[in-house]
């Protein structure tokens, strides 16, 4: 069952995430893995195309509100499932055009955020592109994050700057292609898109 937390969570996503660019970087493509997909918010939204789409996430409760709410809806190519947390053990990564990391490495221990997107780059097809969106810890404007998760997720949150994690895709091998920052209401977001070469 849906809680009240989870119903404000899908209404109010949109209003402070980017999604329309998110929406438009993912149109040309077929094929989508979203990791860290939560209730399937994104992946809804991109349903109308009639995409082939996947979405994987670490918390086992969400995975199963999510797969109720693509049953009511008759979603059915969308495809939701757990996973643990480990990249490498997400079958078909050839099969993807496109990944997408939609706040979900600020969830991850700082010790380990290196670690999985090294893990997510092996496994990608080369000529695949990667998504990845996060918070920019070199804004003040971060603080309005850190008190959502701890509000909203009661959790603490990990964000890094921008130049870090431009660092750090160059270092794995990726080919930066584009890098935008977008502010959306109080959240500084950055959303970088590379291509595995
Ligand atoms: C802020 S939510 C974002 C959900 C969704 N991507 C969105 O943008 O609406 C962060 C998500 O990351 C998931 N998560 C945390 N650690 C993870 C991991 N190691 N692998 C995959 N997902 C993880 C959480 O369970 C949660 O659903």
């Amino acid at each position: 069952m849906l809680s009240f937390m989870d119903h404000i969570k899908i209404k109010f996503r949109h209003f402070i995430l980017p999604q329309e660019i998110l929406i438009q970087l993912a149109q040309p493509h077929q094929t989508i893995l979203d990791i860290g997909c939560g209730l399937g918010t994104f992946l809804m939204s991109l349903d109308a195309e009639k995409k082939n789409l996947k979405g994987v996430d670490v918390c086992s409760a969400t995975v199963n509100k999510a797969q109720k709410i693509l049953v009511q809806q008759g979603k059915t190519n969308i495809d939701i499932a757990h996973f643990n947390g480990d990249p490498t053990t997400i079958s078909n990564w050839e099969h993807y055009d496109m990944i997408f990391l939609n706040d979900v490495l600020h969830h991850i221990h700082p010790k380990e955020q290196f670690n999985f997107l090294m893990k997510i780059h092996k496994k990608m097809r080369k000529g695949s592109l990667l998504v990845l969106k996060d918070i920019d810890a070199s804004s003040p404007l971060v603080f309005f994050n850190k008190l959502h998760d701890l509000v909203v997720n009661r959790q603490k949150s990990y964000e890094r700057p921008l130049a870090e994690y431009i660092e750090w895709c160059q270092k794995l091998g990726f080919l930066l292609d584009n890098v935008m920052k977008v502010r959306k209401l109080v959240y500084p977001h950055f959303i970088m898109v590379m291509t595995k070469i």
